[in-house]
């Protein structure tokens, strides 16, 4: 009998580390973990396996087939924002044929099974896109399907693996004589910025909130790369898990659609520097705008609408701002960083 598992790539990312910390806790569930790179010690006793690899490897996927019964996928791996720009093409092969290798893959596993595989992917308020900051002042909360014209290459991927996913939830293999409609059930939440106290993101271009806060806090000097004045959709990582949690656990029935914003609040680089202040008064934050990456985070929507998440599925944020920073960002990163700060 092959095992029923979660299958979880880019395990030692950011949001992998959230993710198997709580479905680790609640022993639910047989973990099996992938990544590129090692997966941290402290996730290793929460997985049933972990499999150093890359989502290119279609040996490697094809050997998980034989051996495992994989019940959903959350396929968090990808090449962030920034980073992407550096080598778009590389970027492109991770994030949508990687993408297409896992899709492939929820269909094989579905189509043994019998039934649907789920398929949860995190997407970005990069796939939004603006000309220009005057739009993004006016613009107001920004719906699902507006915008929709990414200026980066992370962001294209990520709109683009939307399409896919809803194409193979609705539309795969249409015209095949065996065709059937039991194969993947994709769902996925366009994410702001996100920042844990436990992690720092890589590559990405809303790295400067949790950047300033994790300099601050080991007493390290930090020159933001935004202006002061922008301002972008944050969320920290405990409401982030909480929201993939629900989405996944949503019946099929409730969801009008298969994309969805989610949100909590929306401070300016500003704001993060008054908390990270406050907490932190010796902290040396300068502000050294980067026109590059601020043009990127200029075509980001300032406030998303998150109406549909909140109708279909019953999301509400459990941080606004004050709570993210005084109850859960600042204890656990003064705890975290304790022997910088004596
Ligand atoms: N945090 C991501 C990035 O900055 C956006 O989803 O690339």
């Amino acid at each position: 009998m092959r095992k029923e598992i979660v299958l979880i790539t880019g395990a030692n990312g950011e949001m992998g580390h959230g993710l198997i910390a709580h479905l680790g806790a609640t022993k639910k569930y047989s973990i099996v973990a992938m990544d590129v790179q090692p997966l941290d010690d402290f996730l290793k006793p929460l997985c049933e396996r972990f499999i150093l690899g890359d989502i290119l490897d279609l040996m490697l996927l094809g050997r998980l087939v034989s051996e495992f019964e994989i019940r959903t996928i959350y396929h968090l791996a990808s090449i962030l924002s920034t980073k992407a720009e550096y080598n778009p093409e590389t970027a492109h092969r991770v994030n949508v044929e990687g993408m297409l290798n896992l899709l492939r893959l929820a269909v094989e596993q579905s189509s043994w099974q019998g039934r649907p595989v789920k398929f949860i992917y995190p997407s970005s308020i990069a796939a939004y896109g603006m000309p220009n900051l005057e739009t993004k002042q006016k613009a107001g909360k920004v719906k699902e399907s507006e915008w929709n014209m990414p200026i980066t290459m992370y962001g294209c991927n990520k709109l683009y693996c939307e399409h896919l996913g809803r194409y193979y939830t609705n539309n795969y293999r249409q015209l095949a004589a065996d065709h059937t409609k039991t194969t993947v059930d994709f769902r996925a939440i366009r994410f702001p910025g996100l920042v844990s106290s436990v992690t720092v993101p890589t590559g990405g271009t809303s790295d400067y909130g949790p950047e300033m806060l994790h300099h601050a806090a080991q007493n390290l000097p930090y020159a933001c790369f935004v202006r002061p004045d922008t301002a972008l959709p944050f969320m920290v990582m405990p409401d982030a898990i909480r929201s993939l949690l629900m989405l996944e656990a949503a019946p099929r029935e409730n969801l009008s659609q298969l994309v969805y914003n989610v949100t909590s609040f929306s401070p300016t680089a500003q704001d993060f520097y008054d908390q990270v202040k406050g907490a932190f008064p010796k902290a040396e934050i300068t502000f050294e705008p980067d026109l590059a990456r601020q043009g990127i985070v200029d075509s980001w929507p300032a406030v998303v609408d998150d109406s549909a998440a909140a109708n279909d599925w019953g999301w509400q944020p459990e941080y606004n701002q004050q709570r993210a920073f005084q109850e859960y960002l600042i204890p656990t990163i003064k705890a975290r960083y304790a022997n910088c700060n004596d």
